[in-house]
């Protein structure tokens, strides 16, 4: 198999690297060498990590030299599946769909990793509606069990049996839905979220007890303002957006804090602040 990533992200950095130890072919594609450097760094260090662990098959290095990292669209050409990882914005991942269209084998398959973003309009945008999916992974990939498929208005079954297959030879469990405004991982997980940064902002109660009073109450793994702040509070306010937008009701409003704390550049865990320092 040949496994296409596009960015070298949070998400596609571990993407990447659970295709490689399933024993994928890899390539992965940021915009500039730094944003890979990065990436790459941070796969050694979880690779070397699963190791030690001795949950790896094969050395960290095989795993790594299964992954080619590059800057060139025109390096997927030959790829059976291209997941894309890019920034959360509709027309930036349009344009990038636009182009791979255009490069990707007629038969290869173009799938989005994207929260919240109608997969049939970037199914669109590829110019072959029947070969494009939707391919949700969740943060952090190495650890985490659900694959959310989401079929476009247009996803042929060849399509989504292939994707789906995939997704189990790298481990995972995948579950279908239909591509509606947040799929069903985040129309659920969102305002929830949203709802905990309105009651900091209300003075209900300091960030800390909300995240323990969730925690301890609803036997959550991690209070909601610590996950806001892990998926990264960009992503959660653009996906609110969409939830907002797409569904029309006020109850998907983005809380005006998390709109501001944006404003401030305070992006969670990524930044370095968010809702706590890190
Ligand atoms: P990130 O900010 O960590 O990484 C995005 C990467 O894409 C950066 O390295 C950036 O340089 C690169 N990039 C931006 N524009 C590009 C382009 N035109 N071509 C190639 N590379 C480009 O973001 P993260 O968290 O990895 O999110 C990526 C996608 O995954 C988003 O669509 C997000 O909604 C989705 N997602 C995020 C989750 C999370 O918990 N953060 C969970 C599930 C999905």
């Amino acid at each position: 198999m040949n496994f296409g990533v596009i960015g070298a992200g949070q998400m596609g950095g571990g993407i990447a690297q659970v295709a490689a130890q399933s024993g994928f072919s890899v390539v992965v594609q940021d915009v500039k060498q730094e944003f890979l450097d990065r990436g790459r760094a941070v796969i050694e260090k979880s690779l070397a990590k699963l190791h030690e662990k001795g949950r790896l098959t094969g050395t960290p290095e095989e795993v790594l030299g299964r992954i080619k990292f590059t800057t060139e669209l025109s390096d997927f050409a030959d790829c059976d599946i291209v997941v894309e990882a890019i920034v959360e914005n509709e027309a930036i991942k349009a344009q990038l769909f636009r182009q791979l269209g255009e490069i990707v084998k007629p038969d290869g398959i173009l799938a989005s990793n994207t929260s919240s973003i109608p997969i049939t309009s970037l199914a669109t945008a590829s110019g072959r509606p029947e070969r494009f999916i939707g391919m949700h992974f969740m943060n952090p990939v190495p650890l985490m069990q659900l694959v959310e498929v989401i079929r476009g208005y247009s996803t042929s079954d060849e399509t989504a049996q292939k994707v789906t297959e995939a997704a189990r030879a790298m481990g995972k469990t995948p579950v279908e839905c239909n591509d509606f405004p947040g799929f069903v991982s985040n129309r659920i997980l969102m305002p929830m979220l949203n709802e905990a940064i309105q009651c900091v902002m209300e003075g209900v109660a300091e960030p800390e007890a909300i995240d323990q009073i969730m925690k301890l109450g609803m036997n959550h793994p991690m209070g909601p303002l610590t996950l806001a702040d892990f998926i990264g509070l960009d992503t959660c306010l653009a996906i609110m957006e969409v939830l907002h937008q797409g569904l029309g009701d006020d109850k998907y409003r983005p809380s005006p804090l998390l709109r501001k704390m944006v404003q401030a550049g305070l992006l969670g865990r990524k930044s370095g602040r968010g809702f706590y320092s890190y």
